[in-house]
């Protein structure tokens, strides 16, 4: 039926033979915008091979032609940077202006992974053997970069097209063949992406988009014995993947519960500031979001006024009006958010403003005096609702982010850099920022969790590195 988005394999739009599709329910309206197919096994046995012959060849195409086709999916990216944004904005109720920064910066990515992997993969080494005990300068050996296979791109629900993509763009250019499983909200902005691909004129089967339930080809995905990378971002399934998967490399990112720490000296504007984008962007539902505000007791009164301020402000509806808060992505996201406030109600959290539901929408709210007994203390709403500690010393500060089994990243806001590194030292997480929120980008510097936050480091340079294996080839002088 014409309703439902085709899936892509072997360079065309398909129906899948299940007869079955599933529906993507638009967070605002909470009823069915799209359907996909509903992708069964057979069918990714069928990408699965297609993958491995298309990478064969791919392999052997010069890293410029590469580059070259690359460069021209992110320009064909960027001039549909409305209809996918219009997607965003339908699936997962992203802010619209938000939505199209997002496509205009996936295009971004894409050219500068194109920039990045001619240079890297461009590169090899050439050693000498005199130079380990007991070796004459008999041996050279000559080092290059080659591609894995298979990488399957498993992205979340958050950014269904730039989290794609920052794992389809190292994948091609270091050589690989790519399988995508879009999340199922966002599934159509990513087959929109994957549409600016197939228009670049990729070679058939090179990439391919398998939508479906998870149940029915997650774990069958995760398990091919084809795959040979997995590069996922979501939540905690990454630890259940990482448990599934054969002997691959593995990159995963799986949320996080940033903390700032806010010391007396600190610039209480621009933390106020930072407090809003970073804990309310996007309503929270960012990996990258402050989660949870640790703030030195004798500036906590005056830094919560100054946040209450700015979360009055905010402006709260759909997604298409561009407002700041927008409804969250699906009803049981909501109840799960509403737990964690009820929670933190029973136990005495004070409420900076009432708290405030309707559907999927959930007003700003911030919670001070949150104790350590209380589950936002620790668990990440993935909501417009943020937890505000307040701590009588640094290493109070410091203990609670590193008591978290999250460790993707954190800020520290002070004057003082020496105190900021000394703190940046002892914070257990992947990235620390000084005087600012929490964010993965700019796209190429390096992205990782600790802990349950995930394995591997993301960003241009390291994915493309993590998208290859070392080959070595060694000449035997007489
Ligand atoms: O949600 C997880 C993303 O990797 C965070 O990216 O910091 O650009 O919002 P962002």
């Amino acid at each position: 039926d014409g309703d439902v988005f085709k899936y892509y394999a072997d360079g065309e739009w398909k129906k899948s033979n299940s007869g079955k599709s599933v529906p993507i329910v638009n967070p605002t309206t909470r009823r069915t915008h799209y359907k996909v197919q509903a992708c069964s096994q057979e069918e990714v046995n069928k990408v699965m091979e297609a993958a491995k012959a298309a990478q064969k060849l791919w392999a052997k195409t010069p890293l410029w032609k590469r580059a070259e086709l690359l460069h021209k999916a992110a320009a064909i990216l960027k001039e549909h940077k409305a209809p996918i944004a219009e997607c965003l904005v339908k699936e997962i109720a992203k802010p619209a202006k938000d939505a199209v920064t997002e496509v205009i910066r996936s295009g971004d990515l894409v050219s500068y992974c194109a920039e990045e992997g001619v240079r890297i993969l461009g590169e090899g080494k050439f050693l000498v053997s005199d130079s380990f005990p007991g070796n004459e300068r008999t041996k050279y050996c000559l080092t290059s970069k080659i591609p894995l296979g298979v990488v399957l791109a498993i992205p979340p629900f958050n950014y269904p097209v730039n989290l794609a993509v920052s794992k389809i763009a190292p994948a091609l250019i270091a050589g690989n063949s790519l399988v995508l499983k879009p999340p199922t909200q966002g599934a159509v902005a990513a087959l929109h992406m994957v549409h600016c691909f197939h228009l670049a004129g990729f070679p058939k089967g090179l990439i391919s988009c398998v939508t479906g339930k998870g149940s029915e080809i997650g774990d069958f995905l995760t398990m091919h014995p084809a795959v040979n990378c997995i590069s996922f971002t979501g939540g905690d399934t990454g630890i259940s993947i990482s448990k599934k998967a054969g002997m691959i490399p593995l990159q995963m990112e799986l949320g996080g519960k940033d903390a700032c720490i806010v010391l007396e000296d600190a610039d209480l504007d621009l933390v106020a500031a930072n407090i809003i984008k970073g804990g309310f962007s996007y309503s929270g539902q960012r990996c990258t979001a402050v989660k949870v505000v640790l703030v030195m007791e004798s500036v906590a009164d005056s830094l919560v006024e100054k946040v209450k301020a700015k979360v009055v402000k905010l402006t709260v509806g759909p997604p298409e009006e561009n407002c700041d808060i927008t409804p969250v992505v699906s009803e049981s996201s909501a109840n799960f958010i509403e737990g964690l406030v009820m929670d933190a109600k029973q136990k005495g959290a004070t409420f900076c403003q009432e708290y405030r539901r309707e559907g999927n929408l959930i007003w700003p709210l911030l919670l001070d005096n949150v104790r350590p007994d209380m589950r936002i203390a620790w668990e990440e709403p993935f909501g417009p609702v943020l937890p505000v500690i307040r701590i009588g010393s640094v290493e109070e500060g410091i203990h609670h982010c590193n008591a978290s089994n999250f460790g993707l990243q954190g800020c520290v806001f002070t004057k003082d850099i020496n105190k900021a590194m000394l703190i940046s030292d002892a914070m257990e997480t992947g990235t620390v920022q000084i005087n600012s929120a929490p964010a993965r980008g700019p796209d190429h510097f390096p992205f990782q969790g600790f802990k349950d936050s995930g394995i591997g480091s993301q960003g241009i340079t390291n994915s493309i590195n993590m998208m290859t294996k070392v080959k070595s080839t060694v000449i035997n002088l007489p």
